[in-house]
């Protein structure tokens, strides 16, 4: 091939590329120049026909043409690419301002026990109270035994206790009773002072219209040397208040039991009924929330904490009872149910996320 022949070649190689119109068919020139059988390849092969001399300068005007061309289809294809990933941009451009169209997705919506859990979580947050977490399964020991609940304790009957198959070792772990267990799991894991609070779920063997076997609780803990009954009754009382967002919420202590707690309460929320409507802060009806005390000394002994030193409350709270107090679902077991209909009526916006700022429940 002569030198114009050549020059010619280069010419409509590099027209090719010019005019490769995306990324699929400049690979098309590129194995058609450069490829085992491309034209380079082809012109290679012609020089072992040559004169020694003819092939030295024959050899070179190939490596010329060979280098422009590589060169032309690395900057094509860098071109080529940016032209596919603005395109791509393009393309995928979404107008987050529009609404839901209807259909399925649509239909989703936020529960309200996750509501109230996110509700809880942000009040006890601002207060300065950490999020501590457990599993469902829990060990015996966790769940009762280090509780003060011992083997034979008449409170193990109280709970309807879930049980799985023994273990090898002779332990039976349990479906957790009360989220109470976290509490042993915090303070195992770390010293004083501690303020947590772990919401979740909780089993007992136990349906009618207003238990279920599922429930859901938020447990409370704080561990100093100096936090005592009235720090207590002061977090309720501006839990509730920030919860039912009314600053006059009835509120009633009654004593009771716990094997963890000495002295215990049991706390009680005031409300009235008219209809199939719930009203907070008002009428003589009382639904029980919650139970707390001062954590027992035999608790912190369980653990390794003076209680010479360490004292301190715990609480534990139905999620959803104050959910169905708070927005007025008169049957806890439609919360189960995964009805639609129930739950496009009680469920919330997925991006209305509850502040404090903001407001809880607007
Ligand atoms: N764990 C108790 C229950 O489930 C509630 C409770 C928690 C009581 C913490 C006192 C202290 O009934």
């Amino acid at each position: 091939m002569s030198a114009p022949e050549l020059d010619s070649l280069q010419g409509e190689l590099l027209n090719a590329i010019a005019s490769a119109p995306d990324l699929a068919k400049l690979e098309d020139v590129r194995i058609a120049a450069l490829g085992r059988k491309g034209h380079v390849a082809a012109l290679m092969e012609q020089l072992g026909a040559l004169s020694a001399h003819e092939r030295r300068s024959f050899g070179q005007a190939v490596n010329t043409l060979k280098d422009a061309v590589s060169a032309a289809l690395e900057q094509k294809r860098q071109e080529l690419t940016q032209i596919a990933l603005s395109v791509q941009l393009a393309a995928e451009q979404a107008d987050v301002t529009l609404p839901v169209r209807p259909g399925p997705l649509a239909e989703g919506s936020i529960h309200p026990v996750s509501q109230v859990m996110d509700e809880i979580t942000e009040i006890f947050a601002d207060m300065g109270f950490s999020i501590a977490e457990g599993p469902d399964i829990e060990t015996d020991f966790n769940n009762f035994t280090a509780l003060n609940i011992p083997p034979e304790h008449p409170a193990r009957q109280d709970h309807d206790t879930f049980y799985f198959a023994e273990r090898p070792d002779g332990t039976r772990p349990v479906l957790r009773t009360h989220t109470s267990p976290v509490q042993i799991r915090t303070m195992l894991a770390n010293k004083p002072p501690l303020r947590v609070i772990a919401p979740g779920r909780v089993y007992r063997s136990d349906s009618d219209q207003t238990h279920t076997p599922m429930f859901h609780q938020v447990e409370g803990l704080v561990i100093d040397e100096e936090t005592h009954l009235g720090h207590l009754k002061w977090v309720l009382e501006e839990f509730c208040k920030a919860f039912f967002e009314i600053q006059d919420v009835k509120m009633r202590f009654r004593a009771s039991h716990f094997p963890f707690t000495e002295p215990s309460m049991e706390v009680d929320i005031g409300y009235s009924k008219q209809g199939d409507e719930i009203r907070i802060g008002e009428g003589d009806q009382w639904l029980e929330i919650l139970g707390c005390g001062m954590v027992h000394p035999n608790v912190l002994r369980n653990v390794e904490l003076d209680p010479e030193r360490y004292q301190g409350f715990a609480f534990g709270m139905g999620i959803d009872r104050i959910a169905m107090l708070k927005y007025g679902m008169p049957d806890l077991r439609a919360f189960f149910a995964g009805d639609l209909c129930w739950l496009k009526h009680y469920g919330f916006m997925p991006l209305a996320v509850p502040t404090l700022a903001a407001g809880l429940s607007s």
